[in-house]
């Protein structure tokens, strides 16, 4: 029960950053759906609530749900099941996050806003699996998609 207040306010970040409209992050009674293996998100979580997550985490990094979903054969990914190794990778990029949100952000003296979340998936990967080290050089595409910000610096050659 400890966690479960940070994980829920995460939750509702990651929701509040990706999801189209708000949901509840907690089911009401007859809407609970029953996950079979969650280990750090809330097991009261409803579907909307999941699925809006799991749509900020393929925007943020890019990919689609079987970067980190074993498949089968055919048909849908095995959600469920933790044979890719991605989806513990993703575990603990959650775990890290929500440090960072609790405790090393707000450990930081003279942040203006340490309080509360500031850091989602994207804040890091935007848009690619692999966040970028340095700044694009002088004239290049950034790696992963563009600052969807109009930048009036710099030319891009006749794109515009
Ligand atoms: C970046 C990795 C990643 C991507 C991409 C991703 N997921 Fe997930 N998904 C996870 C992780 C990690 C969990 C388990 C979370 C936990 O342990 O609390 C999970 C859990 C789930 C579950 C719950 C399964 C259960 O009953 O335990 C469903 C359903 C699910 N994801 C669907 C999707 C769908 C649909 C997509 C694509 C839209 C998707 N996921 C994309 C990482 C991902
Ligand atoms: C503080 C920065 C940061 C944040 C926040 C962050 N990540 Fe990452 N993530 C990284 C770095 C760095 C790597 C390693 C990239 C590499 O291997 O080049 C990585 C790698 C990954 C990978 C492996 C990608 C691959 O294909 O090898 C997954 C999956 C992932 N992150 C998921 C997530 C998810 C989901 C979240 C949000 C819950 C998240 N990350 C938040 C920095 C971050």
């Amino acid at each position: 029960m400890r966690l479960l207040l940070p994980v829920l306010l995460f939750v509702v970040v990651l929701l509040a950053a990706y999801a189209p409209a708000p949901v509840s992050p907690v089911a009401s009674p007859e809407a609970t759906v029953r996950w079979e293996n969650l280990q750090v998100l809330p097991d009261t979580l409803s579907r909307d609530a999941l699925m809006g997550i799991m749509r900020g985490f393929t925007g943020a990094l890019g990919v689609r749900c079987d970067h980190c979903h074993a498949r089968g054969s055919e048909g849908p990914p095995d959600f469920p099941s933790d044979a890719n190794p991605m989806k513990d990778v993703a575990r603990d990029m959650m775990r890290m996050t929500w440090q960072i949100n609790t405790e090393t952000l707000p450990a930081i003296e003279g942040l203006q806003e340490a309080d509360g979340m500031q850091v989602t998936c994207y804040t890091c990967h935007r848009g690619g699996t692999h966040p970028a080290t340095s700044a694009p050089a002088e004239g290049e595409a950034a790696p992963v998609e563009r600052d969807r910000n109009e930048h009036p610096h710099g030319d891009h050659g006749s794109d515009g």
